[in-house]
């Protein structure tokens, strides 16, 4: 199903948008050594209900928290739980809200205090190849323009792009059609129209890019180990340039109230 948005529906869209971007920065302000997990995956669950909405990822394919919050070698999927988050770690959390018949979605990696410099790589060259991706979300440009974008400045970093999860649109249901990999050939895929809404999502590993699943059935791990970051963005793409319907404003401005 690949359903074009109204202006009406990308309004309501933008609520959901704003109200995820809201609860991650919510969660990063919460970010520390020695805060657990189950913490962080509270708080936005009460400020999601506060807000009028409900978490869309609480019971999605029977999925048990609103949050995915995934540390260091863990990509995406992972467990909130007691684990107390120590300084040096990176913590990936992602969040979706259901408000007015739409979905939000978008997740932003966290550093934990004083992380080291190959870290703040990791996350500043995930971040950006997110933006990246954006700038090909252009109508008229394919589906295979924002993965070869993404998937071309990850590997110029010697870094590696996942290839078992992807991006995707998203609406009244919060995976809907197309799925926007973030690796491709440019000119390849689907064509983009305004009024498509979708999720630009990178999970860039420092290592190699293979993972699997853990025996919770979700978390995703690295095969090797090594550190992974994901961010995600809603984008809507126009006859201009993209509209970026989340935003990372309300976390790296730490004077904006919630
Ligand atoms: N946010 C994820 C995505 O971007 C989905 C979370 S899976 C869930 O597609 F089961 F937790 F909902
Ligand atoms: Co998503």
């Amino acid at each position: 199903m690949l359903k074009l948005k109204t202006e009406e529906e990308v309004a309501l869209m933008k609520e959901n948008a704003i109200l995820v971007s809201k609860t991650l920065a919510l969660v990063g302000r919460m970010v520390a050594p020695g805060v657990t997990t189950r913490e962080l995956n509270d708080a936005a669950e009460e400020y999601i209900r506060a807000n009028g909405a409900e978490p869309s990822f609480l019971g999605y394919n029977g999925y048990p928290y609103a949050l995915c919050i995934s540390v260091n070698n863990i990509v995406v999927h992972g467990f909130p739980s007691g684990y107390r988050l120590k300084e040096g770690d990176i913590v990936s959390v992602d969040c979706g809200t259901k408000m007015k018949g739409f979905n939000g979605d978008s997740a932003y990696t966290f550093p934990v205090g004083n992380i080291s410099e190959e870290n703040k790589l990791l996350l500043e060259v995930t971040k950006q190849s997110l933006y990246k991706g954006i700038e090909a979300a252009r109508s008229g440009n394919r589906i295979g323009d924002i993965g070869h974008a993404v998937q071309q400045y990850v590997e110029g970093y010697g870094y590696s792009v996942v290839r078992e999860l992807v991006g995707h649109g998203i609406g009244r249901c919060m995976h809907e059609s197309p799925e926007v990999p973030n690796y491709g050939v440019a000119g390849r895929g689907k064509k983009l129209l305004p009024g498509m809404v979708i999720c630009i999502e990178p999970m860039v590993n420092a290592g190699k890019k293979e993972v699997y699943i853990l025996d919770d059935g979700w978390s995703v791990t690295t095969r090797d180990m090594r550190n992974s970051a994901h961010f995600e963005l809603t984008v809507h793409i126009t006859e201009g340039a993209p509209e970026v319907l989340s935003t990372f404003e309300f976390i790296e401005n730490k004077n904006v109230e919630l």
